[in-house]
């Protein structure tokens, strides 16, 4: 048993990363494992647990496990949690609910939860306190040792906890099992050393740590040979990719060196504003193959609110930025994330906001009320604003929001764009992708072109996505 600790999750120490560069490889006895059994997997938060979940589910099959999408089919049920906000932790436990009905009829069901909950000290003691009959909880760090505690899971039958605060290390060569043909995420480092005050990433995630450019680029030259034709680089706080490595290479190197692997499209996130510089703008300006999109959370507009969230920028640089980013990229999509109902946050504050957001013209948003998040500095600082208000400012804000939205998407009527054809659309006999600049497209095309990139022009502009027709 290894159990969650806040303190730990919070130090910071110089100790060296440690690289592990071995084959990932299971004993034969693990390998038969899963024989016969399926596992179900939900997967819950950010891109990153999307591809964590990839993960898992390429060492589950190793072990001879295979996948089903109904719940009641499983043997083995997996919860790949988020703790961003209140709401992630309603969800996660909501759905407790209906495996522990499912597991008083079937037993010989095992539950695991893993994911950034698992990493949460409250959160284990609850488990292990009111739902002894999880089987299992891993965490963010240890995905690769799951076939190990599993195993012992399925052995003992009495609650199996590994979960590790420290601060972790780069484990290349987990297999993968990717969700898509076309398009694929590609981890390029791990953790967080932000620490800005509302966040719980730097505690789930631990230190930042950048893999190697060559890890990195062999993954993506191994996609191509595969005929992929997008990835995104993943990671909390991207501008900041190699500050923590040895031989210096940072993220505008970094993506000069997957430009050149002839991948037709790249992209990346998240960017902090505060790590974005020149040279990274240049390099996005220079490759074609680097897409015109840039997710650039600003979280609020008043310098007063953004200095009690630890973001390091001021309202003013971030426009400039923005300014910059423009001229060089005329072509630039932007969207952004926004937090309303920071502690503290006065009307005055919000309208600050409110004008930042006219001023990008942003192309959509993810806008968030606060939501203290236990061991953090903003959990713990005043906040008389009553839900109401708080309500009203995020209903304001996206209306604001939804406002650009549409004038961006009414742009693209009757343009030419290239979309990668990567599915079959919501609507009928349509397939889906999306344009450069990341606008969803429902296309009238034939199932032969699914996973490639045509052109296509745009006929019709819907509320959340354009319609158009294969020229
Ligand atoms: N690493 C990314 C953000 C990851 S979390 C970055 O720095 O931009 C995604 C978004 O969730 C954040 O941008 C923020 O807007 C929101 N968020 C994070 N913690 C939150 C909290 N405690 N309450 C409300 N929203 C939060
Ligand atoms: Fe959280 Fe800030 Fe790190 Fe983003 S940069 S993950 S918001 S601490
Ligand atoms: Fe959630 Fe963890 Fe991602 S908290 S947003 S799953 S890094």
């Amino acid at each position: 048993m290894n159990l969650p600790n806040l303190e730990e999750a919070r130090k910071r120490t110089q100790q060296k990363i440690t690289f592990i560069e071995e084959p990932y490889e299971l004993s034969e006895e693990l390998k038969t494992l899963g024989r016969g059994k399926k596992y179900y997997i939900r997967t819950y938060g950010c891109q990153m647990n999307v591809h964590d979940s990839e993960n898992i589910k390429a060492i589950l099959e190793k072990m001879s496990f295979t996948e089903t999408e109904e719940l009641e089919d499983a043997d083995l049920i997996l919860l790949n949690t988020c703790a961003i906000r209140e709401n992630a932790h309603h969800k996660m436990f909501g759905f407790l609910g209906r495996i522990k009905h499912l597991k008083e009829d079937h037993p010989h069901i095992i539950t695991a939860i893993c994911g950034c909950m698992a990493q949460e000290e409250s959160v284990v003691e609850e488990l292990q306190k009111k739902y002894k009959w999880v089987d299992l909880v891993f965490g963010t760090h240890n995905i690769h040792r799951l076939p190990t505690i599993l195993e012992r899971a399925m052995s003992r039958r009495e609650q199996e906890i590994e979960v590790y605060s420290k601060e972790g290390e780069v484990i290349e060569n987990i297999p993968v099992k990717r969700d898509s043909k076309y398009k694929a995420w590609v981890n390029i480092m791990f953790g967080c050393d932000k620490f800005c005050t509302y966040c719980i990433v730097p505690y789930t995630r631990g230190k930042q740590r950048s893999r190697k450019p060559e890890w990195i680029v062999h993954e993506v030259e191994d996609l191509v040979k595969q005929g992929y034709q997008e990835v995104t680089l993943l990671g909390q706080n991207v501008n900041a990719y190699g500050k923590d490595l040895e031989e210096p290479c940072n993220m505008g190197n970094l993506l000069e060196l997957v430009a050149k692997t002839g991948i037709p499209r790249i992209r990346f996130m998240t960017s902090h504003p505060w790590d974005f510089n020149d040279e990274m703008i240049e390099i996005i300006g220079k490759y074609e193959n680097i897409m015109p999109y840039v997710h650039l959370p600003l979280q609020s507009g008043s310098d007063r609110i953004l200095k009690l969230m630890g973001r390091r920028y001021t309202k003013q640089e971030y426009l400039e930025l923005v300014s910059k980013l423009k001229k060089r990229i005329p072509s630039l999509a932007l969207t952004t994330d926004i937090i309303v109902g920071f502690p503290g946050e006065t009307r005055e504050d919000f309208e600050e906001t409110l004008e930042v957001v006219k001023t990008c013209e942003y192309d959509s948003a993810f806008t968030f009320i606060f939501s203290p998040r236990e061991g953090t500095p903003a959990a713990k600082m005043k906040d008389e604003t009553p839900i109401e208000e708080k309500n009203k400012r995020l209903y304001e804000l996206n209306d604001l929001i939804n406002e650009y939205a549409n004038l961006k998407n009414q742009q693209y009527l009757g343009k030419k764009v290239k979309v990668l054809l990567e599915g079959p659309s919501e609507k009928e006999g349509k397939l889906m992708g999306y344009t450069e600049t990341m606008k969803l497209v429902n296309v009238d095309a034939k199932e032969e072109l699914l996973g490639k990139i045509v052109d296509v022009e745009i006929t019709d502009i819907k509320t959340w996505s354009l319609d158009g027709k294969v020229v």
